[in-house]
């Protein structure tokens, strides 16, 4: 018998870190060279004997010739620090491999076989979260995208799909429920330990393999589907956590729903288990019939989530059920077509919480995250289409690129066909591609014929990176209307030259004069430049565009701030409204960040600002939208080199004047808000917004008030919305009441960790002059771990969205992230990488912060041994 061991990487064991350097420059693998795998996994058993240090994995896979690859006698298992127990072919022990890097290569001689491999892996090591790991005393996997080779040797690609047959054992009493994917076929039980199998009927790639052991508790409940099957539904958490989990099982039930009635899927296993896990990389995972989350995404009550928690956790439970189709039934042939199952299932989940809360506040709501988040991913160095070319660390292409705008794009595809005709489009595409490993060119196929539709053109928004700006032109020429409408989408890395792009806008004419609101329609730009006829002008015209954001574009145009005054006011698209306000907000503080007075576009924005306030045809949750100011990110987007600490500065001042100038009104909304008794409906919901929002502007023109008034929120809170709301308010004041506060708030809620996150992330991000010198300190804090992924990111994200903090001129925030991420490589180079977008901004950043943020990339390029997670992101962002 053969006994090889393959050299254990770095991570998950840190001690190793030394043994086993990373390459230079770790290969870049092209969506070109895709070639189908030689070998078709009909059937594979795993056979798991659990302990926390070290569980020991017998892999038996059944493979046979792939007729529609080249025919290789070789076949390719990939491997990731894993320790090779033993290696047998087809029953015989087999010593005739080679390892080609982390690959263990077999050469096989017959057109079907049976290849039976041991491994040994250590979960409590495992501080990456990939693969087989521990999370508080339980036994969890993470496989996508490429963790399952750190469990056993496997064509480890989603193209390759194959029936699971799980059978785990372990010590009853430390892993008392044992669950796999699909049913429970059989269980036992042998002294202290017991065993489980569970067998899953649909064919799968490995990165949908899910595996948990522990001490764990369900609630459960059951659901009809449309066809009458019944199927058994659970949510599994630590025992304390199970009087949290009723909005995660409502959030469940509703999305089964909404997605056959919808979209016309139907659930298809008798089972569907959620597993909640304390130590997550990410928010949830789409494990077949066996979903794992973040603890953040399932848990909630009143008392310690807020009312964006609740909407969190009802949009991710959507959107992980939602890939049980999107991703699952219909998988992706590779990874560069990830936006496949994630553009479309983020689609998906925007659409049913649309339909389940207001449909306009979370349209705006989304386009939000957009304009903040991707939009400087896409004219950044990191910029990529939502269908990469290529990638050295998939990992580091789970972006609000590939995840937001592919949403986006989809999302247009349905504006031009229509709900009607796109419905007949994805039931084409499910019909069609079902039980494959598809691509983003059968989705559009398939849409092209289902729906109806010529998306020739339309494939560029696959191909292209970058936002497309439109420059717009309006006119009145002989009583008729005209827009002339021009495109541009800048050079991005790799691509200079870019090609028009389809641009579907839903455009209207409003009569300021008779304050008529006029007809919606939809115009589609799909040259460089094109003239478009509205009609009949009225007197004096308001024109409103891209409403309900049609297209993820950015629109360069003079308005006239009267006109947008005027569509802020009136306006019926409830988005047009709110662009129209965040327009002439930005018109204002750009002007006043680069030393102007613009007073009266102080002015407008106050009035407007109080109309918002009085009117009483919006709702509160609306009336909070209108009252956001647009926030860093989106501004520093506006202008080529930022500021961050003018644009701050601005922002805080017009916060200021706005406090000072509707004091009066902003006072009797905050009253009016705080008689509102807790409920989870809409218009409570909306008095909680509007409360904390109008406090945060009292806090800008009269911090000794507001602090009063904040500790009286904050006394009185009978939920975690307006307590959050008042301690934020708090954090950015020093005195008595923010100390007082932040001890209550630990005290009260110190064995809560989820809740323990927030205290550490509204410290992180208060306004506070010494936020930088408090996430220091908080650094220390014996609550404090790098370990846990929730933890780090309260700090440190938070921080890094703060103009004042991350930003400091002296450069130390830049220092302090960049000290992070090194501190964070070697144990979870996943998380790491992702704090590398901060400092790659500097490009568009004014001269001295840039070389500050530019000196940190170079001295995290210079470290030794980096992961190519980390590699990636600062090689590229350097370039
Ligand atoms: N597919 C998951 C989703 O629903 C994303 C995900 C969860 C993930 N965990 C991960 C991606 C770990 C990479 C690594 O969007
Ligand atoms: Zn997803």
């Amino acid at each position: 018998m053969d006994i090889a061991r393959t050299p254990a990487t770095p991570d998950g064991n840190p001690e190793m870190a030394d043994a086993a350097p990373a390459p230079a420059a770790p290969p870049e693998i092209y969506r070109k060279d895709y070639r189908p795998f030689a070998w078709a996994v009909p059937a594979t058993h795993l056979d798991f004997a659990l302990g926390l240090e070290e569980t020991e994995v017998t892999a038996k896979i059944e493979v046979a010739r792939n007729p529609a690859a080249a025919p290789d006698p070789v076949l390719r298992l990939n491997g990731d620090g894993l320790e090779l127990v033993s290696l047998a072919v087809d029953g015989a022990p087999f010593d005739g491999h080679a390892m080609d890097g982390n690959d263990l290569l077999i050469t096989l001689p017959g057109n079907q076989h049976r290849v039976t491999i041991v491994t040994r892996v250590k979960p409590a090591e495992n501080s990456q979260l990939m693969g087989l790991y521990a999370s508080n005393g339980m036994l969890c996997t993470q496989c996508e995208a490429e963790g399952f080779r750190r469990i056993t040797f496997f064509p480890d690609r989603p193209d390759v799909l194959s029936t699971y047959t799980v059978r785990m054992k372990g010590p009853k009493d430390r892993f008392p429920v044992l669950l796999s994917n699909g049913d429970r076929v059989r269980a036992g039980e042998d002294g202290a330990t017991h065993w489980a199998e569970w067998h899953d009927p649909w064919p799968k790639p490995s990165y949908l393999f899910a595996l948990v052991a522990g001490d764990l508790v369900a609630l459960e409940d059951r659901f009809t589907t449309m066809t009458g099957r019944d199927v058994s539904l659970a949510i599994w958490v630590r025992a304390d956590d199970l009087p949290r989990t009723r909005h995660a099982m409502e959030a469940l039930k509703k999305a089964m729903r909404w997605d056959e009635e919808v979209f016309g899927r139907e659930y298809d296993l008798g089972v569907f288990n959620i597993v909640a896990v304390g130590d997550f990389n990410m928010g949830a995972m789409e494990n077949k019939g066996l979903n794992i989350f973040n603890t953040k995404y399932v848990l909630a009550d009143p008392e310690t989530a807020t009312d964006g928690d609740y909407d969190g956790i009802e949009g991710v439970i959507a959107h992980e059920y939602f890939h049980n189709w999107s991703g699952n039934r219909v998988t992706c042939r590779d990874w560069f077509q990830l936006s496949l199952k994630e553009g479309f299932t983020v689609l998906r989940d925007q659409l049913f919480s649309q339909d389940m809360n207001s449909p306009a506040v979370k349209r705006i709501e989304d386009v939000r995250v957009l304009r903040s988040v991707q939009f400087p991913e896409d004219s950044g160095p990191l910029a990529h289409p939502i269908r990469p070319e290529s990638f050295r660390e998939i990992s580091n292409f789970y972006t609000p690129t590939v995840y937001n705008k592919g949403a986006e794009v989809i999302r247009m595809m349905r504006t031009l066909a229509g709900p009607e005709r796109f419905r007949a489009g994805t039931d084409l595409y499910f019909a069609r591609h079902d039980g494959e490993a598809a691509t983003c060119e059968d989705f559009v196929a398939a849409m092209e014929e289902g729906a109806g539709l010529d998306l020739a053109r339309f494939r560029r928004w696959y191909s292209q990176a970058g936002t497309p700006r439109v420059r717009v032109e309006f006119a009145v020429a002989d009583g008729r209307a005209r827009l002339d409408l021009s495109q541009e989408t800048p050079a991005t890395p790799g691509q200079p030259v870019k090609e028009p792009v389809p641009i579907p806008l839903a455009v209207a004419l409003h009569d300021r004069e008779r304050n008529a609101l006029g007809e919606e329609r939809l115009i589609v730009l799909d040259e460089a430049s094109a003239s478009f006829d509205l009609g009949p002008a009225p007197q004096r015209p308001a024109l409103s565009l891209n409403r309900g954001f049609s297209a993820p574009i950015a629109v360069e145009r003079e308005v006239d701030p009267e006109e947008l005054a005027y569509l802020a006011r009136h306006d019926d698209d409830p988005f047009a409204r709110y662009e129209a306000m965040q327009d002439l907000v930005v018109a204002h503080l750009l002007a006043r960040a680069m030393g102007g007075e613009d007073a009266a576009g102080e002015d407008a924005i106050a009035e407007a600002f109080a109309s918002v306030l009085g009117d009483p045809g919006i709702d509160d949750l609306m009336r909070g939208e209108l009252m956001l100011l647009p926030g860093i990110a989106y501004l520093m987007e506006q202008v080529l080199l930022a500021d961050p600490g003018a644009l701050f500065t601005a922002r805080e001042g017009l916060k200021a004047a706005l406090g000072r100038r509707l004091s009066q009104p902003l006072a009797s909304l905050h009253a009016r808000a705080s008689d509102v008794p807790f409920a989870m409906d809409a218009s409570a919901k909306g008095a909680r917004k509007v409360k904390s929002l109008a406090l945060t502007l009292i806090a800008a023109a009269d911090p000794a008030r507001a602090a009063e008034m904040a500790a009286t929120q904050y006394d009185g809170a009978d939920n975690m919305t307006d307590r959050q709301g008042a301690l934020m308010v708090l954090t950015g004041l020093p005195g008595a009441e923010r100390t007082a506060r932040l001890l209550d708030f630990y005290t009260r809620f110190r064995t809560n960790a989820l809740v323990i996150d927030k205290w550490f992330s509204l410290q992180a991000s208060s306004l506070h002059p010494q936020v930088l010198a408090h996430v220091r300190a908080l650094a220390d804090h014996p609550d404090f771990t790098l370990k846990n992924p929730n933890r780090v990111r309260a700090l440190y994200m938070a921080f890094a969205g703060t103009p004042q903090g991350f930003h400091a001129p002296s450069g130390e925030g830049y220092r302090l992230i960049a000290d992070l991420i090194l501190a964070l490589d070697p144990l979870n180079a996943q998380t790491a990488a992702r704090f590398v977008p901060m400092l790659g901004r500097w490009r568009r950043i004014e001269p001295a912060r840039a070389a500050l943020m530019r000196g940190q990339l170079e001295r995290i390029a210079a470290a030794p041994r980096l992961s190519r997670d980390t590699y990636e992101q600062v090689t590229r962002s350097l370039s």
